[in-house]
């Protein structure tokens, strides 16, 4: 029987693998959503701030993988998303040490909104996305143009992951509820990686000095406000204390390959990196 997925945020980093995954699927039909006004064949229009979008996303979806909108009323738009998809399993995207948020904390009212709404739900928890260093939103351009990773960690390390990894553990959430309904998987990279050796890993293949810069937390949060300077503060305050170094065997367990190695991503991306 063909089940009917619905991807939000399929052109993001996590989204478009999940997409490309499930297509060797046969049994599933996808909904690719995207807040752009696109029409490819798998292609519907989702819009979080307008609801008039949403009937036609998730109306008898059997699944949703569901990219956390880091908006403030993440919690309420998702409970009234789950509402107008009554059944669907959820596979949500949450980020990792989410477990050390007080309870009425923003990334874990958007956990409780899926836990506390949907009948079938699966958390992931990934670790900082590989991604992230070829996203022109996030390292691309100060490493291409500027030869500088500035991220404030206090010199702990981060278990990057592979967006391509944390896909196919959604993936295998997606195509059996049965076995991953109520789960949380934490998601990693199979190491914890300073941003000074990923800098001298993209040196090395770019054959051009790229130095990392580690900020203050303070300056990570100046002129945010108050929502996001309270999550992004937190946030950066786990990557400080460790919390994003731990490593799990979650890809490989769930998954059944090993996960990509930040190193091997260095490697396979140099051209974009290289002026
Ligand atoms: N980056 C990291 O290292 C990291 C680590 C752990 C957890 N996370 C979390 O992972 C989640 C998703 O990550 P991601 O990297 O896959 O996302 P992403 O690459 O930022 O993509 C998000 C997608 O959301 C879509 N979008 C934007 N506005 C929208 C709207 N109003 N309605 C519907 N869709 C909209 C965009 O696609 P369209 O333009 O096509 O609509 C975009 O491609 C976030 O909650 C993030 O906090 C990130």
């Amino acid at each position: 029987m063909t089940r009917t997925i619905f991807v939000t945020g399929a052109r993001g980093k996590t989204g478009r693998e999940v997409v490309a995954q499930l297509a060797e699927h046969g049994d599933t039909e996808v909904r690719a959503g995207t807040s752009q006004s696109l029409r490819e064949s798998t292609t519907v229009h989702f819009d979080w701030q307008d609801r008039s979008t949403w009937p036609e996303a998730v109306g008898e979806a059997d699944a949703i993988y569901l990219a956390r909108p880091d908006v403030q009323d993440a919690p309420e738009l998702i409970t009234q998303l789950i509402a107008a998809a009554p059944g669907a399993h959820i596979v949500l995207v949450s980020e990792q040490g989410a477990e050390q948020v007080a309870p009425g904390g923003w990334v874990r009212r958007v956990e409780a909104a899926v836990t506390g709404n949907a009948g079938r739900w699966t958390i992931l928890r990934p670790s900082w996305f590989q991604q992230v260093l070829t996203d022109p939103r996030y390292f691309l351009d100060t490493i291409r143009r500027q030869h500088r990773i500035t991220l404030s960690t206090g010199g702990a390390p981060i278990a990057w992951v592979d967006t391509r990894d944390i896909a196919a553990v959604a993936v295998q959430a997606i195509v059996d509820p049965v076995t991953h309904q109520g789960k949380i998987y934490t998601v990693t990279g199979p190491e914890a990686v300073t941003t000074a050796v990923i800098a001298a890993d993209i040196s090395a293949v770019i054959g051009a000095e790229v130095s990392a810069v580690d900020i203050a937390l303070s300056e990570t949060i100046s002129g945010a406000s108050p929502w996001l300077a309270d999550v992004v503060g937190d946030m950066f305050g786990r990557v400080h204390d460790g919390t994003f170094a731990t490593v799990t065997d979650a890809v490989e367990r769930v998954a059944g390959s090993k996960p990509r190695a930040v190193r091997d991503f260095i490697v396979e991306h140099a051209e974009q990196w290289r002026a």
